[in-house]
């Protein structure tokens, strides 16, 4: 079978599609902020933990470090272009709440709000930090868990009713897709 080698920097696009999470933060005066973030991976069970990978050079960075909080929002395959807006605007210049047409509504534990649109909510204190090259990952303490009633099948994320969206590098997007594996 014929390989292709390509630069190192490409293992990004040929990994398999990872999931897109829209963060919520907020500046000490109460300005909310929506970063669109690819890096992000579900990390321990006992404590409940998350991690996310942010660029020092964002203005979430900035907000995350500031407040010890965040928001992780599962948006569907409705919110593609929220997600691409959120993702290369920057806060600091926009409220994307209105530039994206979101509402945010109150989070139950932390001060970042959720967004109303996505389909769940994992509210965070930051646990821990590490610098990994040209990312900060933050680890999150999952400290509340709310999702969309009709998102839920025997206690996990029914897809065949919502449809959480992944990328594969750049702006390609693919939706996920059910299968279940044979027991
Ligand atoms: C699909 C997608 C995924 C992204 N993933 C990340 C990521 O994991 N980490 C990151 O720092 N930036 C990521 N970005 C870039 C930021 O979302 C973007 O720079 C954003 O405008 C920063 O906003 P802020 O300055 O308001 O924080 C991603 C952008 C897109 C479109």
């Amino acid at each position: 079978m014929g390989k292709v080698s390509y630069p190192s920097g490409y293992y990004v696009r040929f990994s398999p599609p990872s999931p897109v999470v829209l963060v919520t933060c907020i500046s000490r005066d109460g300005r909310a902020n929506i970063i669109t973030i690819g890096m992000y991976m579900p990390i321990s069970f006992d404590p409940p933990l998350l991690a996310i990978g942010v660029s020092p050079k964002r203005y979430s960075h900035s907000l995350i470090e500031e407040t010890g909080e965040f928001v992780v929002n599962v948006p569907g395959r409705d919110l593609v272009d929220a997600a691409v807006l959120c993702g290369s605007v920057s806060g600091r210049v926009v409220d994307k709440f209105k530039e994206a047409k979101l509402t945010a509504i109150p989070a139950s534990k932390v001060k970042p709000p959720l967004i109303a649109e996505c389909i769940a909510h994992f509210e965070c204190r930051v646990y821990d930090k590490f610098t990994a090259g040209d990312h900060t990952i933050f680890i999150g303490e999952v400290v509340a868990v709310s999702i969309e009633e009709k998102a839920v099948k025997e206690n996990v994320l029914d897809v065949t009713k919502t449809q959480p969206i992944s990328h594969r590098g750049r702006y390609y997007f693919t939706p996920s897709l059910f299968y279940e594996a044979k027991k």
